[in-house]
């Protein structure tokens, strides 16, 4: 099997490498080989790759997903997450050897968060910021191309590898700092190792070839930023990080007091329910999520 993946130095592309299986052949690139952001270089490039070998999976892990940045480069948010799609899209239906499928990734901010009800795949979207407008504008390109894809939304997503929520918190804690954390946006923390789980279980198994269009994909259960804080602050404590419960030393604080030039959703939990069905694939909660990662974590700075 021949997969090609976009954005290998992600949270998510670096987790779906860790899980590499044998018999598999990852074709992947960086930033600087298929510029997302430089429609002649992508174009030319991803279709000599598509030419030349037979891909199964495109995978895109690339993506602008710095939220607050989207407010600001507005343009740069919308070539890489909507335009860029064209451009993929476009590719494979000209170049494939064979039905290359493409496995995408998108979010819960493409809804607004009104209410307390989750969110299905088929719940209408309404985008409150440029990073889940941008994101939407590149599910509909994927949708109008009407080329075999998968789209999974996810959200709030962690790793042991580059920036994110779990890492700034257990780093910032280490520094005795006191943390204010929003406690009024809940949503259902994700592991990359997860996500790139659920996508070797969909190569492994040939299940795409049944199941196109867009799934919900995340942990199980739904918490807010302030108590995801206090568990990494708990949990971290138990495995021996810190010696004493530091965990007060987190605070919660509404939306409104924090000052931010993005809007986000205040509730963000979507239901999984159509996928763990079609996919006949269990999910794990996001605190076994968390505590997974957090060892990864303390067993590399051992
Ligand atoms: N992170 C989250 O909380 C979250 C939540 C919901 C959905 N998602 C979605 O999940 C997917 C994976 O997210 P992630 O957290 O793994 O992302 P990530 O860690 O931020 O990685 C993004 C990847 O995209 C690459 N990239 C950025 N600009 C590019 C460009 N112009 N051309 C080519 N590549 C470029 C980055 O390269 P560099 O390393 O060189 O910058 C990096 O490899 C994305 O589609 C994202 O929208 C993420």
């Amino acid at each position: 099997m021949n997969i090609l993946l976009l954005g290998k130095t992600g949270q998510v592309a670096q987790s779906f490498l860790s899980m590499k299986k044998s018999k598999t052949r990852i074709l992947a690139f960086d930033r600087e080989e298929m510029p997302l952001d430089d429609r002649h270089k992508l174009s030319n490039n991803l279709s000599n790759v598509l030419r030349n070998n037979s891909i199964d999976f495109l995978i895109n892990a690339a993506a602008f997903t710095d939220v607050n940045e989207a407010e600001v480069n507005s343009q740069l948010a919308f070539e890489i997450n909507s335009n860029a799609l064209l451009t993929i899209t476009r590719e494979i239906k000209k170049n494939s050897k064979k039905k290359t499928t493409l496995i995408h990734f998108s979010t819960d901010y493409i809804f607004d968060g009104t209410g307390n009800k989750p969110w299905y795949p088929h719940s209408k979207p309404n985008p409150l910021n440029v990073y889940g407008k941008s994101k939407l504008k590149g599910e509909e390109a994927i949708i109008h191309s009407n080329i075999p894809a998968l789209i999974l939304r996810t959200s709030w997503v962690f790793s042991k590898n580059g920036t994110n929520f779990l890492k700034t918190v257990l780093n910032k804690l280490k520094k005795n700092e006191t943390l204010k954390i929003v406690d009024d946006q809940s949503g259902s923390p994700t592991s990359s190792d997860f996500i790139s789980k659920f996508c070797w279980h969909v190569l492994e198994n040939s299940l795409e070839y049944k199941k196109f269009g867009i799934y919900h994909l995340t942990g199980k259960g739904v918490t807010t930023w302030y108590k995801f804080a206090k568990f990494i602050a708990k949990t971290a404590h138990e495995k021996g990080v810190f010696d004493v419960d530091i965990s007060n030393n987190i605070l919660p604080v509404k939306s409104s007091d924090y000052s931010s030039k993005v809007i986000r959703p205040k509730n963000s939990y979507l239901d999984c329910q159509s996928l763990e069905k079609d996919f006949s694939f269990p999910r794990t909660t996001w605190q076994e999520q968390t505590s997974k990662i957090l060892d990864q974590i303390i067993s590399e700075t051992k």
